[in-house]
């Protein structure tokens, strides 16, 4: 089983759509929906916004579904400079930006006897970089991507001075509110992970407005690289 997580409506439904003999179960008032994706079994879920969220999310797909590998899939604001509105950021690691132990020594982002950047699993990253691959084949201005680094904290980033301190402090390419709780999640659970996200905004002073015309306009190419990356994982 296959667990794909998304924060909201846009970023899921349509992955829902697609799925063949679904089956839906409601679990701490989240609907779980169960179902075939490229003759795979998957558990497709809109976990809500933010770490707890995800955190939640990420464990009843272990415990309830007994889900061996798990993908998130959604929008982010851009931090790396020169990535654009539809540009595709897959994870090569995640972290939690806001876990602030710094005034016990550890590093900003750093809990007691973990490393701060949580790998995402090579193999998913290499399936979701070929799904990328095989959908702009043939595109005039295909999109651009990176695999890199994706922070994660509580908050919407709008403001130039924390897209400079995310960037400088951790390289991260993209920040968004629930992959760095979904990776630890899989992490202290030993379940492969990979992140996908579409970016929806400059991360800066017109992120908000940016965010919400371009919402909508995300769902088709990510549940088409959603797909895409469990047809890799199959032939892997
Ligand atoms: N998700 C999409 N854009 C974001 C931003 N600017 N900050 C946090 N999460 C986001």
């Amino acid at each position: 089983m296959i667990g794909i997580i998304g924060a909201l409506g846009e970023e899921v439904d349509l992955v829902c759509h697609r799925l063949k003999q679904t089956q839906s179960l409601t679990k701490a008032g989240i609907v779980f929906c169960r179902g075939k994706l490229e003759d795979l079994e998957v558990t497709v879920v809109k976990c809500g916004v933010g770490k707890v969220n995800a955190a939640i999310c990420t464990q009843i797909l272990a415990d309830v579904f007994q889900c061996e590998k798990i993908l998130f899939g959604g929008v982010a604001g851009a931090l790396f400079p020169g990535l654009k509105q539809g540009d595709v950021v897959i994870s090569s690691h995640a972290v939690q930006f806001d876990i602030d132990l710094t005034a016990f020594g550890r590093r900003q982002g750093e809990l007691a006897d973990h490393d701060r950047l949580i790998e995402a699993d090579p193999y998913m990253v290499q399936a979701a970089s070929a799904a990328f691959d095989e959908q702009v084949k043939g595109m005039q201005t295909p999109p651009e991507m990176v695999v890199g680094t994706i922070v994660s904290g509580d908050r919407f980033i709008s403001d130039p001075d924390t897209i400079r301190w995310l960037q400088r402090e951790f390289s991260g390419v993209c920040t968004e509110m629930e992959g760095g709780a979904l990776g630890y999640t899989c992490k202290i659970n030993q379940i492969p992970f990979v992140i996908i996200r579409i970016i929806s905004d400059s991360a800066g002073k017109d992120a908000v407005g940016e965010f919400d015309s371009f919402l909508s306009k995300s769902s088709e190419m990510l549940a088409d690289l959603i797909s895409g990356t469990i047809r890799f994982l199959k032939v892997q």
